[in-house]
C-alpha cells in the first residue's frame, strides 16, 4: 500500500464498509415516510386504517397520534438549527410548509410491505394559495428582515456607476441538490427510554448527537452516534433533519429498533438544496483595469420556517482590492423545504456572479482576464485591513496558465476552431475562508509499536483516516501501516463537523498536537536513560530528541536511540495514551486566511447543436501544504465533477401550478456522468500556512469546486461570443 492510499478504501470497494442503513441489528424494522401532495395549508382528515391492516405493519404515526417529543414543547430553541427559525418538527401538528412534508411514517416489518402500506395512506387537506415563484421575490415576496441583512458598505457605494468602463448584468443560479451517492438513513435502537443508539448518515457524529439529545431530553452521553463510513454528503448531511426525528419516534413507538432510508425522490425535498439565487452585479474600473468599485446584491430563497442563510456575497468583500465595495444579501421566505449548505456554500453561486462578471469587463477593457485580476490583486485583506497569514494566489494563476496553455488562448471570442468545434478557454478563481475550530485528539501507542489515533468525526468522502493517519506518521515517525486512526464515534473525544473545508486544519491540528504531548511522555520516560546524559545534556527535554522510526533518537547523537517498544516495555507498560485539545492561535487573530483555486477549462462548442464539451480542465489551488496528494488530488477532482454538473446541467424545476417538483429524480435532474468528465488536473502550490495550524494545511473541500461554473461560462463566451449569465448552460442557451 502507498502512504496515501485510502486506509478505507479496499473496505469500501469490497462492500464490507457498512453505510447507515446497512448494519444488521436483530428484530429491526422498516421505516417509510409518506408525503403532503399539496404545497401548503393544513391536514384536514388522514385515513391511515388501510396501512393499518396491511400485511406486516406494525404502527403507523402522524400527528394525531406521535409519541411525545419533549424538545418540542421548547419551541425552537432547545432544537438549536445551524440557521435561524426553528427545524421542521415533524408530525407536530397537522400545518402543511411545502409539498413533500412527512405527514406520516409506516413501520412494518419488510421494507416492501412498509411501501406498499404508505401507498394506501389518504389524507385530505385544507389547501392554502402558496408560492414557489422564486420570480416573486421582492414583489409579492418580502425579504426577511434582520441583522444578518445588514448592506456591507466600504467607501462610496456609487463609485462604480462613475467608472469608465463598467458592467451590471443579472446572473442566476437555479436549485441544486447535493444527491450523494448514500441516501440518507438512520439504524436506530432505543435501550429503555433515556438512552438510544444510532446509524446516521451525518457529517458530524458529535452534532447529531447534541440535537438528538436536545429534541428527546437526554443525556448527551446516553445517545450513541455512529458514522463509520459515509456516502457522500457535500453539505446535506451537515444538519440533523426530520426523518431522523421520524425515525426515533417510529422506534419509540414500536419499541423495536428502525431502518429508515430516503428514497431517491425524497432526497430532493427532505435533505436540503443549493437555494436558488438572483444576483446583480456592478462592476467599474479605471481605463487601464483597476477596480473602482464594486456592487453585489443577492436575492435568495428559504422556507417559510427556517432562515437559511450564506455567504453568497462574501467574494466580493475580500478577493479583489476594490477601493469601493457594497453587498446586499436578501432572502425571500417560499413555501419550499429548507436550503442547506452545498459544496462551497455561497461562495460558489457569489463566484459565478463575480467571476463572470470580472470576464465582461476584462472583454470590455480588451485585457487578458488574468491580468486584470492581477492589476486588482489583493495585498491584504480589503475587509479587515489584516494580513494573510499566506497567499499564494499569483503563484496559482501561473501554475495553471502554463498548464492549460493559455497562451494558446485568443481574445477575440469565436475565432479559433478546431474542425467543426469552436475553441474556448476560461478561468476563474475560487475562494473559502480557511478556518480553524476546536477538536480533541486521543493517540495511544502499545508495547508492539502500533497506534491508535481517535476523534469523533466522520468521513464523508475526502479520506480524512487516511490524511490523519499521515499526520502521526510525520509527528511521531511510525509507518503508516502501524497506525490506525478510529472515526464515526460519538463517544471518541469530540471532533469537529466535517464541513467548511474545515477538518485537516482544525482535526489534523489536533491530530499533530496529540502526537506532540505523546512524544513528551516518552521523552520523560527515557530522559534518565543514562546512554543520553552527555557533557552538554545533564537533563534532556523533548527538544533534545528525535523522534523517527520507532525510536527516541538524541539529536546531537544519532547513534544513541531507544525504540518506543522497548520504552514501554522498559516501563511495563502496555500502552500509552494521551489526549488533547487543540485551537486556533491567538496569533492568528492578526490574521486571515483564505484558500484558493483557480480553476481554467478548454472547451469546444459545436456551433450547430450548442452542444459543450470540456476538452480540458485544470485547477491550480493555494490549499496551504497539502498533506496527502492522492486525497487532495480526489478532492479537486470531484469538486470540478460537481463545478461541472452545476455549470451545464443541474436544474431543480418546480412546477409552480403545484408547488411540487418536476425532476426529483435521475432521469430528469443530470448530474455529469463518466462521458461528460475530461481529464481533469489538479495542481497545488502546497507552500505551508503555519500562522493557520501547526500542520501548515488549508481548506480544500469547498475551493475544490468554488469558480468552476465562472470559468466554464467564460470559457465559453471565449468560444463564442456567446454570454450565458443562467446556470446551467445548456446547449438551448447557444443557438
Ligand atoms: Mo460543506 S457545504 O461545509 O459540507
Amino acid at each position: 500500500m502507498e502512504d496515501d492510499d485510502r486506509v478505507t478504501g479496499r473496505d469500501i470497494v469490497t462492500g464490507k464498509a457498512k453505510y447507515a442503513a446497512e448494519h444488521d441489528v436483530p428484530n429491526i424494522t422498516y421505516g417509510v415516510l409518506v408525503g403532503s401532495t399539496v404545497t401548503k395549508g393544513s391536514i384536514a382528515a388522514i385515513d391511515t386504517a388501510g396501512a393499518e391492516k396491511a400485511p406486516g405493519v406494525l404502527s403507523v404515526i402522524t400527528h394525531l397520534n406521535a409519541p411525545t417529543v419533549p424538545g418540542y414543547d421548547a419551541g425552537g430553541a432547545a432544537i438549536k438549527t445551524p440557521v435561524g427559525g426553528k427545524a421542521l418538527q415533524v408530525f407536530n401538528g397537522p400545518t402543511i410548509y411545502f409539498n413533500g412534508q412527512p405527514i406520516a411514517l409506516v413501520i412494518a416489518d419488510t421494507f416492501e410491505r412498509a411501501t406498499h402500506a404508505a401507498s394506501l395512506i389518504k389524507a385530505q387537506y385544507n389547501k392554502e394559495d402558496f408560492q414557489t415563484d422564486f420570480n416573486e421575490a421582492g414583489k409579492a415576496v418580502t425579504a426577511l428582515e434582520g441583522a444578518r441583512y445588514k448592506d456591507y458598505i466600504r467607501g462610496d457605494i456609487a463609485a462604480y456607476k462613475a467608472a469608465a468602463v463598467k458592467v451590471e448584468e443579472e446572473y442566476t443560479v437555479p436549485i441544486e441538490v447535493h444527491n450523494p451517492m448514500e441516501m440518507h438513513a438512520i439504524t436506530a435502537m432505543w435501550q429503555g427510554d433515556d438512552k438510544v443508539t444510532v446509524y446516521e448518515k451525518t457529517q458530524g457524529v458529535k452534532s447529531t448527537q447534541r440535537i438528538i439529545a436536545a429534541t428527546f431530553k437526554l443525556k448527551e452521553e446516553n445517545v450513541k452516534v455512529f458514522a463509520p463510513f459515509v456516502g457522500g454528503g457535500f453539505g446535506s448531511a451537515l444538519r440533523t433533519w426530520p426523518h431522523t426525528i421520524a425515525a426515533l419516534m417510529g422506534a419509540k413507538k414500536t419499541g423495536r429498533p428502525i431502518k429508515l432510508m430516503l428514497t431517491r425522490m425524497q432526497m430532493f425535498t427532505l435533505v436540503g438544496y443549493r437555494p436558488y439565487t438572483l444576483q446583480r452585479i456592478g462592476l467599474g474600473a479605471t481605463a487601464d483595469g483597476k477596480f473602482v468599485g464594486i456592487s453585489h446584491e443577492a436575492d435568495s430563497i428559504t422556507s417559510m420556517y427556517e432562515e437559511f442563510n450564506e455567504g453568497t456575497v462574501n467574494v466580493s468583500k475580500s478577493l479583489y482590492a476594490s477601493p469601493n465595495v457594497i453587498t446586499k444579501y436578501r432572502v425571500y421566505p417560499f413555501n419550499i423545504s429548507t436550503p442547506t449548505y452545498m459544496r462551497g456554500p455561497g461562495e460558489a453561486t457569489g463566484a459565478f456572479a463575480l467571476e463572470s462578471a470580472i470576464d465582461e469587463l476584462a472583454h470590455k477593457l480588451n485585457l487578458d482576464p488574468i491580468e486584470l485580476r492581477l492589476r486588482n490583486y489583493a495585498e491584504k485583506d480589503p475587509q479587515t485591513d489584516k494580513p494573510f497569514s499566506t497567499k499564494f494566489l499569483k503563484e496559482a494563476y501561473e501554475l495553471g496558465a502554463n498548464k492549460i496553455g493559455w497562451s494558446k488562448r485568443s481574445a477575440t471570442p469565436g475565432s479559433v476552431k478546431e474542425g467543426e468545434w469552436q475553441v474556448g478557454y476560461g478561468m476563474a478563481t475560487g475562494v473559502f475562508n480557511a478556518g480553524r475550530g476546536t477538536a480533541k485528539a486521543l493517540a495511544r501507542i502499545y508495547a508492539d509499536g502500533t497506534l491508535i489515533v481517535q476523534s469523533a468525526v466522520s468521513d464523508s468522502g475526502p479520506g480524512t483516516a487516511t490524511a490523519m493517519t499521515i499526520v502521526a506518521a510525520d509527528a511521531m515517525g511510525i509507518p503508516t501501516n502501524k497506525i490506525n486512526f478510529q472515526l464515526g464515534d460519538s463517544t471518541l473525544p469530540p471532533g469537529p463537523t466535517q464541513g467548511g473545508s474545515n477538518t485537516m486544519s482544525t482535526l489534523g491540528s489536533a491530530v499533530f498536537d496529540v502526537c506532540v504531548s505523546l512524544k513528551k511522555k516518552l521523552a520523560e520516560l527515557v530522559k534518565n536513560e543514562s546512554m543520553f546524559h552527555t557533557e552538554a545534556i545533564h537533563n534532556p527535554e523533548p527538544k533534545d530528541f528525535v523522534f523517527e522510526n520507532g525510536f527516541v533518537v538524541l539529536a546531537s547523537d544519532r547513534t544513541k536511540k531507544i525504540s518506543y517498544t522497548d520504552i514501554l516495555k522498559k516501563n511495563n507498560l502496555n500502552q500509552l495514551e494521551v489526549t488533547e485539545e487543540s485551537k486556533g492561535s491567538e496569533e492568528m487573530k492578526k490574521y486571515v486566511a483564505f484558500s484558493y483555486n483557480v480553476h481554467f477549462v478548454k472547451v469546444l462548442v459545436h456551433p450547430l447543436t450548442g452542444v459543450i464539451k470540456i476538452d480540458k480542465a485544470v485547477a491550480a489551488a493555494d490549499a496551504g501544504k497539502i498533506i496527502s496528494a492522492k486525497t487532495a488530488e480526489s478532492q479537486v477532482i470531484g469538486g470540478v465533477v460537481g463545478g461541472i454538473g452545476m455549470a451545464m446541467m443541474e436544474e431543480g424545476v418546480i412546477d409552480n401550478r403545484y408547488g411540487r417538483w418536476v425532476n426529483n429524480n435521475f432521469a430528469d435532474y443530470h448530474v455529469p456522468v463518466q462521458a461528460d468528465v475530461p481529464h481533469i488536473e489538479a495542481l497545488f502550490v502546497n507552500k505551508p500556512d503555519f500562522i493557520l495550524n501547526p500542520i501548515g494545511a488549508k481548506g480544500m473541500g469547498e475551493i475544490a469546486l468554488v469558480g468552476f461554473a465562472a470559468a466554464l461560462a467564460n470559457a465559453v463566451f471565449n468560444a463564442t461570443g456567446k454570454r450565458v449569465r443562467e446556470l446551467p448552460i445548456t446547449p438551448d442557451k447557444l443557438i
